[in-house]
Formats: structure tokens, sequence, C-alpha cells
């Protein structure tokens, strides 16, 4: 089987990378931006036309606030540091989740990176702030209930590719691949609507030990898989065939 054009990745296992070296929580999320470059890296040399991150979800607001502000801050200067990198590497930034709970001033350096880097069309970089995709669901709703309660769609014109484009992730294909890190085997409220039909791949390693060899690993497994997408593996073979 060919690359996947859509990598998702849970990174997860910061805090106890951290903890097993006897560091604050927040080195081990240092440790992860660093894994995050390594990982960008590699799938633009892969050709992957589409990475997301899961960086912050919903429900991690409630960790202490001294943690959040220390990833918030993490999130300022990485936009700023991979800003000259997008630019040569020509990768367009692109962010889901409920943005408007974000700080102020990270906002508006999001935008600001957004527009800056609308351009570019090589790689896809969307990282998920502030996500939860039962959040994003329930917000897609009222979307397509303001659409219905304005007259301008019926209830018969709504169907998933209606759904869908309601979805912070407009435009952006289904991934086919999902990493998740640090031995976990949930999906965490990442993505659920989209990963319908995406392979899992679940390894020990804790994020800041993500790099290239982990990631090919994951590649690998991934084409190893036969995708069904709820046909028999008979069909497959012949759909291949035609292709
Ligand atoms: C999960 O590990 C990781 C996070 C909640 C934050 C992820 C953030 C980064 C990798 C750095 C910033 C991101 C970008 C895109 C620059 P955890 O803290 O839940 O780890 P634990 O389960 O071991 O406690």
């Amino acid at each position: 089987m060919s690359m996947p054009r859509h990598v998702a990745i849970i990174m997860d296992g910061n805090g106890r990378w951290a903890q097993e070296r006897h560091l604050p929580r927040i080195a081990g999320h240092q440790q992860g931006v660093l894994a995050v470059r390594r990982v960008v890296g590699e799938c633009i040399r892969h050709e992957i036309p589409y990475l997301t991150l899961y960086a912050f979800s919903s429900e991690n607001w409630q960790r202490s606030e001294s943690e959040v502000e220390a990833l918030m801050s993490l999130l300022g200067h990485y936009l700023v540091s991979e800003i000259d990198l997008f630019h040569q590497q020509q990768i367009r930034l692109n962010v889901i989740g409920d943005l408007e709970r974000l700080p102020p001033a990270l906002k508006t350096l999001l935008y600001e990176k957004l527009v800056e880097t609308a351009v570019h069309s090589r790689m896809t970089l969307t990282l998920a702030l502030s996500y939860g995709a039962r959040d994003e669901v329930v917000r897609a709703a009222r979307g397509v209930g303001r659409k219905l309660l304005a007259g301008d769609v019926s209830l018969d014109q709504i169907d998933e590719r209606l759904f869908s484009s309601f979805l912070d992730t407009e435009g952006l294909p289904d991934p086919d691949l999902l990493i998740r890190t640090s031995g976990e085997k949930r999906v965490s409220n990442f993505l659920l609507w989209q990963i319908a039909y995406t392979e899992l791949y679940f390894c020990s390693c804790f994020w800041p030990d993500f790099d290239e060899k982990t990631l090919n690993d994951a590649l690998i497994d991934y084409q190893q898989r036969c995708r069904r997408f709820g046909l028999t593996a008979e069909q497959c073979v012949s759909e291949s065939d035609l292709s």
C-alpha cells in the first residue's frame, strides 16, 4: 500500500517522560516540541501532504494554571521559531478547535501565521488546539441547525457530506493513519467523526522520544494493512487490480 496522505498524531507521554527523569512536566513538553520538529521534517521528506497534531485538548484546560500557561507560551514560541521553515518548506499552517478560549495574544499570533502561510501547499500542518471532537460535532450541529432555521437547506439535504462541511476539518481529507504514543490505547476525543475508517497505530514510546525511526515503523506498519472500507477482502483485491 502507498504512503498515507494524512497522518494524525496524539502526542502523549510528555509528563511521564519528564517524571522518569525527575524533571518538571514542562521539560517534557519542551522536548515534545523537538519531536514535533523531527516529525514535520520527516513527513515533508516522505511527501505526506497532511499532518495533524493534537497539541491541546479541550480537557487540557483543567490542568494546573502553570502548566496551561507554559503550554500556551511554548505554542507561541513554536509559531515564531518555525515560520522560516514553514516558508522554506512551503508548509501551510491550519488550526482546529475552539479558538475562542485561547489567550488573545496567542490567537492573534495564530491568525497572523495562518494568513502568512496560506499561500503554501506542499504540506498542511494542522494543530488541534483547545480541541475536542464532541465539542466540534456539537458546534457543527449548531451550524447546520442555523442553516435549517434560516431556510437555506431542507431536512432532506442534510447528509454526511453537508455535515462534514460544518466540521473544523472542512477541506481536509480524513486521516489515513492515526498514531498515539505512550502506550495508551484510546482516542481521547480526537477527530471522532473523521477516523471512521482510519488505521490506528499505538506505540509505547513517550512523545519526546518519537523520532524518524518510530515514525517510519508506523508508516511501514500502515503499508502492510489491508484497508477494506466495509468491503470484503476479495472485493478489495479486485478494486486495487482496477486502479
Ligand atoms: C500529552 O502529554 C501532551 C500534551 C498535553 C501537550 C502536547 C504538546 C506538545 C508536544 C508541545 C507543543 C506542541 C506543538 C505543536 C509545538 P501528557 O502531558 O498528557 O503526558 P502524560 O500522559 O505522560 O502526563
